[in-house]
């Protein structure tokens, strides 16, 4: 399993915004163990395959009322073989930049993972596949001007020249999740020789760099895909191509490096991997 205990305190951050019941971090990871030994004929083999294991929460005392949480909860944990995302090669997805749906404001829920955010999400996500796009990317509720994140991603943007490359993403302002995986990059990357920082980026800029070849590359990451090249971004006004919209090779070097610690084909000095005996 990749970094349970951090997707145990992301949980329980996420129970405490929701007003639920926190966890024991210990109960958390004993229950993904416990269905992993159970299921591990469902482990599927193969490079990029993995079991998605899926803890939730949920309210489960009768009554209707909206004044006061829930008194009862219902914690459980699904798992479902995954196939690669990538089975026919890592290929960049395009993306709708929303600016008439919101994802999250501040002091909302946006920096937790809970399911409204997905529901609220749905209307955009259409929008985008109605104009050819394969995902959405967020702006700021309040400028509409600043990235936020992509659908369920986080965001990459890769700067510099080819022998000094650096990796920057958005600010964890409260209105984006903060993901394990980005986390996982900006402490992977320094030690590849790669500069990692977070900082806010506008569409403006993400376009005017681009032109000027300045913005090479731009990834999104997640626990699912891990790393997905983004090549073509689209919006009601404009239209542009990141270089020349194929996997760079920052975003492709990056992904391979995380791939390899989680299939333990390279060392974990993070201790990132929790085996499951
Ligand atoms: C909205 C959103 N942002 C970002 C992420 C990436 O987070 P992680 O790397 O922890 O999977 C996810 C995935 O769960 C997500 O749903």
């Amino acid at each position: 399993m990749f970094r349970p205990d951090a997707n145990a305190a992301r949980f329980n951050s996420s129970a405490r915004r929701m007003a639920m019941p926190e966890l024991p971090e210990e109960t958390f990871i004993r229950a993904l163990e416990l269905l992993v030994a159970q299921d591990r004929e469902w482990v599927p083999g193969g490079e990029g395959n993995s079991l998605y294991l899926r803890p939730f929460m949920i309210a489960t005392q009768r009554g209707l009322g909206v004044n006061h949480p829930s008194s009862e909860y219902l914690f459980c944990v699904i798992a479902s073989p995954a196939a690669s995302y990538f089975s026919s090669g890592v290929k960049p997805v395009t993306v709708w930049l929303s600016r008439e749906y919101t994802r999250a404001a501040p002091g909302g829920t946006g920096g937790v993972k809970t399911g409204g955010n997905y529901a609220a999400a749905f209307a955009a996500q259409q929008q985008a596949v109605d104009r050819g796009c394969d995902q959405v990317v967020w702006l700021d509720a309040a400028e509409h001007r600043w990235v936020e994140e992509m659908g369920g991603m986080n965001l990459f943007f890769v700067r510099g020249t080819t022998a000094e490359p650096w990796i920057a993403t958005p600010p964890l302002t409260g209105t984006l999740l903060p993901g394990i995986t980005r986390d996982s990059l900006l402490k992977l990357a320094p030690q590849l020789g790669v500069r990692a920082v977070e900082e806010p980026i506008t569409i403006d800029q993400w376009q005017a760099e681009c032109a000027a070849g300045e913005l090479t590359e731009v990834f999104a990451c997640g626990t699912a895909a891990v790393i997905t090249p983004v090549g073509r971004v689209k919006s009601e006004s404009a239209e542009w191509t990141i270089a020349d919209g194929a996997p760079g090779p920052v975003t492709m070097r990056l992904r391979e490096e995380l791939i390899a610690i989680q299939y333990g084909h390279k060392p974990d000095p993070h201790t990132w991997i929790h085996k499951v005996c």
